[in-house]
């Protein structure tokens, strides 16, 4: 009897190694015991010779090695004598094995490594980072999977946050990253990562937001996010009371009258903008009453540009969405409330600054009772750069922050990238500084465990525009 230790226990690499040894001493899976099955044997037992990749006598079939390897990440301590059959079976003949769906072997195979498959899906989903200590710049995240995982799926959290500096902490082994390699260590506990961070109120203030109760259905979402994952999940503490009061929302909302906006659109045509000048409210009286494209029609009212005339630093973005509309007023909703709490981290006032969209109607789709947000294409913004340069004429801010593509293109022009541009200074033809970053809603949009770092980088810029707006005052002397 011969055995085979592979170490550690999830290692293919490790697993590859001792199974190369085995078959290239000829030692059949019957005289064979794996680490994990050879509790009762090991005095008897002795240790495979070493052997070289260049002697191995067998080539793994590449169906058998994708399968091994979420395989021997699984808890099952025979997953290592289950591999070595399979691959001596193969080596002996059965080159069609793993097609033979109904073998036993194959089945379990097939599950354990669906199970090991499962795991990493839902690690990849439900890990959630959060900030190591208040303005610290690195990340940390608890998870306990059920299998071990972490190797496997550790490269995707490397690759997905490839910027960030963070780590992960399970019960069996850990992982950092720093930017340039991934580093493994021991295991911990939960209370080795931080409970909560700043950032975990404006997710949850999000995910209350978009929560449709209408969409709901617990068993497939029990399904989908089982209960175990739940104390790693800030929207956690959110779900019994949205699950609990989805019903008598959905009665609400079927009771409820369906709500036909207030529209607001006056019957006078403007086509052209006229060229008088009395300020922004003379301009923005005739924009009420705009028709240059066609979003006039569907929307409530146009909305317009706030903040005093004569503000130092302007604020661009795209259009107005479902609460701008009702409203008539710019940034007031989700994505409002992230720029208004990313303005206080800068250091901006609101009050002092001009907010405006590149576009001043409403775009959208109906489905249902629910308007759903659609960008606005070049035509739109073409129609409504004739208002736009009417706004910034007017202010004549110091710099010009872009939150987004669609006001980076109103600004500089279509061919502008703002994945190459963000952040840069550009000085526009009537000598007002302006630049590009993200848009709020584009923070929204991240995945929870990259949010933090998308909203700091937002932050950073907008403290980037208010100084260059300081910049350019010092310029001007
Ligand atoms: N998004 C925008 O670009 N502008 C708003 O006013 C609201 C959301």
């Amino acid at each position: 009897m011969h055995l085979a230790v592979v170490d550690p226990g999830w290692s293919l690499q490790a697993w590859r190694e001792r199974a190369r040894a085995a078959f290239t001493a000829g030692v059949a899976p019957e005289h064979l015991q794996w680490d994990s099955d050879a509790q009762l044997g090991l005095a008897l037992a002795s240790p495979l010779p070493e052997v070289s990749e260049a002697g191995s006598a067998v080539t793994v079939p590449a169906a058998l090695l994708e399968l091994a390897g979420a395989v021997v990440c699984h808890r099952d301590p025979g997953r290592h004598a289950l591999l070595y059959r399979l691959l001596w079976r193969v080596a002996q003949g059965e080159r069609r094995l793993l097609e033979r769906a109904t073998d036993p072997d194959v089945v379990t195979a097939t599950a354990l490594g669906g199970a090991v498959r499962r795991d990493s899906h839902k690690m990849k989903a439900f890990v959630r980072f959060r900030q190591s200590g208040v303005g610290e710049d690195a990340y940390v995240a608890w998870f306990e999977p059920d299998h071990w995982i972490l190797d496997r799926v550790s490269p995707f959290f490397a690759r997905r946050f490839a910027g960030m500096r963070w780590a992960i902490l399970t019960p069996y082994r850990s992982v950092r990253w720093d930017g340039q390699a991934l580093a493994f260590g021991p295991g911990g506990v939960r209370t080795d990562a931080p409970a909560e961070d700043a950032q975990e109120e404006l997710w949850r203030t999000y995910y209350a937001n978009i929560f449709n109760p209408a969409r709901l259905n617990p068993t497939m979402m029990r399904q989908e996010m089982p209960q175990k994952y739940w104390k790693g999940l800030p929207e956690a503490t959110l779900l019994p009371s949205l699950l609990r009061d989805a019903g008598g929302r959905v009665r609400d909302m079927a009771k409820r009258e369906p709500q036909a906006p207030r529209r607001r659109i006056p019957q006078r045509r403007i086509e052209a903008v006229p060229q008088e000048d009395g300020g922004l409210a003379a301009a923005r009286a005739l924009a009420a009453d705009c028709r240059r494209c066609p979003l006039w029609e569907p929307a409530t009212q146009t909305v317009w540009g706030e903040g005093p005339e004569d503000a130092r630093l302007m604020f661009i973005g795209e259009q107005p969405g479902d609460a701008e509309d009702l409203t008539g007023r710019p940034f007031v909703g989700p994505a409002g409330a992230l720029l208004d709490r990313a303005f206080a981290d800068a250091g901006i006032d609101r009050a002092a600054v001009y907010l405006t969209n590149a576009v001043k109607h409403f775009r959208f789709q109906q489905r249902g009772k629910v308007r759903l947000h659609q960008r606005p294409d070049a035509g739109h913004v073409r129609a409504c750069h004739a208002w736009l340069q009417r706004e910034i004429g007017t202010v004549r801010p110091d710099a010009i922050v872009c939150l987004g593509a669609t006001a980076a293109a109103a600004v500089f022009g279509a061919g502008f990238r703002l994945t190459g541009q963000r952040g840069a200074w550009h000085t526009l033809g009537n000598g007002v500084r302006a630049m590009a970053t993200v848009h709020p809603a584009w923070v929204l949009r991240q995945p929870a465990a990259a949010q933090a770092a998308a909203y700091r980088g937002l932050v950073e810029d907008l403290r980037a525009g208010n100084e260059g707006r300081a910049g350019a005052l010092e310029g001007s002397g």
